[in-house]
């Protein structure tokens, strides 16, 4: 496999071209974000570690049988994916309320849900990612229904696999955010893509209670950089 040209820089990822046009290589950079980039900076080794982190929970989803674009880990920052058309849709599953569903509707964060829900968010910087129901989805065209219905089962299946990985770690997972794809090679197959880690996850310490995640950095709230290499050290990655 050849890597060619940067077809893409995101905020925290970038993706090169390959020889193949069914594959990309996209790069995890240290660059961090927050509220749409009102707030920016660096965390020392992110994209270390969170494609060391990306990459496992992708596996552990396929492993189910839920197609994502991971192909494999190249190396420190760069993994093969399949190319895709991303869904202009983010998907929010929450465990617990928090962040903007607590701001949202005034309910405690922590407060534990009887049920996972799922919310989508329209991918736009310039709208800032605002919420969306199911008929804007529809009516926009951002999704067939037929896809959308596929997205709920898959992020059900996904809350799964990861809730008892994490459970067993000793982390709650509050709530992360989804993206899913139509594969280049085959508009007809949807798979997760983009990445799964602390940047867009909450995940809190079970004993503690401790944020090991983005909103160390959203909140300044310090030591951002060893709640990442803690996941990694839970998760029994090697950095
Ligand atoms: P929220 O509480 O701000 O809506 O975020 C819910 C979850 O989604 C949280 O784990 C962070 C993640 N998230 C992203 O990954 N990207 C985003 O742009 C936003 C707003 C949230
Ligand atoms: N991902 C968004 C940003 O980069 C928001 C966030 O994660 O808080 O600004």
């Amino acid at each position: 496999m050849e890597k060619r040209d940067q077809l893409y820089e995101g905020k925290a990822k970038v993706l090169f071209a390959t020889d193949d046009e069914n594959l990309l290589v996209q790069y995890f950079k240290d660059d961090a974000t927050a509220f749409n980039g009102v707030k920016s900076g660096t965390i020392a080794d992110k994209g270390v570690l969170n494609n060391l982190i990306s990459s496992r929970l992708m596996a552990l989803i396929e492993i189910v049988g839920i197609p994502v674009h991971l192909v494999k880990r190249l190396n420190d920052r760069e993994q093969l994916v399949r190319r895709v058309e991303i869904v202009p849709v983010e998907v929010v599953v929450r465990n617990r309320a928090a962040g903007s569903m607590s701001k949202r509707l005034g309910i405690p964060e922590g407060t534990v849900l009887p049920r996972p829900v799922i919310e989508f968010y329209l991918k736009s910087d310039e709208l800032d990612d605002p919420l969306i129901t199911v008929d804007h989805i529809d009516v926009f065209n951002w999704a067939s229904h037929d896809e959308v219905d596929q997205i709920i089962e898959m992020s059900h299946r996904i809350n799964d696999v990861m809730m008892g990985y994490y459970a067993n770690i000793g982390i709650h997972l509050v709530d992360y955010k989804l993206e899913f794809g139509r594969l280049s090679s085959d508009p007809d197959t949807l798979v997760l893509a983009d990445e799964i880690s602390p940047d867009s996850c909450r995940l809190w310490d079970m004993e503690t209670g401790k944020k090991l995640d983005k909103d160390r950095f959203r909140r300044d709230l310090g030591g951002v950089e060893e709640a990442y290499q803690e996941v990694v050290a839970r998760m029994g990655l090697q950095n």
